[in-house]
């Protein structure tokens, strides 16, 4: 039985509902090379629905100093504070590249200023290969921007509506876990223009050294992700499904089909895997293939059949 798994997420068209969470994955260069070099890789990287990069920010970020991951009962915490080569550079050579993968491409924004997140996507708007923006108000690891904006209805809004400025191209906004009422701020960025809401970002946490009697990162808080955070990621899915219209990408803990599914029927037309990618580079690919199985196990014809479809009980 053939499965339909093409969606849309906000008006970018993918052709299964798999891409890889920000930050796990570089610009997929590493992990296309690791691939080609598997006996057992089930396809080239634009078998999946859509990569999405690391942050990119106007000017380059040198990211945190000290330790920047360490590993927690189902999961990791990590403090890498956006680094990254800034959009020049991100242009003439990720993007060089990814352009030559024949795969959507949604590039993850990252600014200071509401500003410089709409400079960087002014830079990304001459660049064909670019199909869709996520921009990051919620990462618990830089001093300034990132989930400042992303705790605080107006700030999320005022940065949503200045990219929704700045681009006709679909438009996803990523939401922090760490408020109080998630569905204020997913219905400040749909009302600001958002196309989709991507949840969620890394869960805030710390880690203590207690021979040392430290903290274990330098800035103290960091962001916890993997198998810990997906009932958090889900319920969230769940709520924010409820408030808004529009398209939801489910992020946190995923790493099976049946990880998947449960986001869907939460309300995700499509998700991201992360952490994952670290203990199995080829999990995003082989997620592709084992939802189309799952689905056929059980007559299900086209995914998005499942959007939503939590039944009562
Ligand atoms: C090492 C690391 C780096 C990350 N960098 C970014 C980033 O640059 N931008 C962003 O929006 N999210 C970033 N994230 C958050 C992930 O995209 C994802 O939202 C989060 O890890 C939850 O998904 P997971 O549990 O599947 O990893 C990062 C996560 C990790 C673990």
């Amino acid at each position: 039985m053939s499965v339909e798994l093409s969606v849309n997420l906000g008006g970018l068209v993918m052709k299964n509902p798999v891409t890889v969470a920000s930050g796990t994955f570089g610009s997929g260069r590493e992990y296309a090379e690791l691939w080609s070099a598997s006996p057992s890789c089930p396809g080239p990287l634009n078998a999946l629905g859509a990569i999405t990069t690391k942050g990119v920010s106007f000017e380059p970020w040198a990211g945190n100093p000290g330790i920047r991951i360490t590993e927690t009962a189902s999961g990791m915490l990590n403090s890498i504070g956006l680094q990254n080569g800034g959009v020049e550079y991100f242009c003439s050579n990720d993007l060089v590249w990814l352009a030559s993968q024949n795969v959507p491409v949604i590039v993850n924004v990252s600014g200071h200023s509401g500003e410089e997140y709409t400079k960087v996507i002014q830079r990304l708007e001459r660049e064909e290969a670019v199909a869709a923006y996520e921009v990051n108000i919620s990462c618990p690891n830089v001093a300034s921007g990132g989930m400042s904006f992303g705790t605080d209805a107006a700030a999320a809004a005022e940065v949503t509506k200045l990219c929704r400025q700045a681009t006709k191209r679909p438009l996803l906004v990523k939401l922090t876990p760490n408020v109080t009422d998630i569905t204020e701020i997913a219905r400040a960025v749909e009302a600001a223009g958002a196309d989709a809401i991507s949840l969620i970002n890394t869960v805030a946490g710390m880690a203590i050294d207690a021979q040392k009697r430290t903290k274990v990162f330098d800035r103290g808080v960091a962001g916890l992700s993997g198998p810990a955070v997906k009932p958090v990621a889900l319920y969230a899915v769940y709520r924010v499904y409820q408030a808004v219209d529009i398209p939801l990408l489910g992020i946190g803990g995923i790493r099976s089909a049946c990880d998947a599914v449960e986001f869907f029927l939460a309300g995700a037309t499509a998700v991201a895997v992360g952490t994952a990618n670290f203990s199995d580079p080829l999990r995003a690919l082989r997620l592709a293939e084992e939802l189309s199985a799952w689905c056929a196990s059980e007559g299900i014809q086209d995914i998005k059949e499942l959007r939503g479809a939590l039944k009562d009980g």
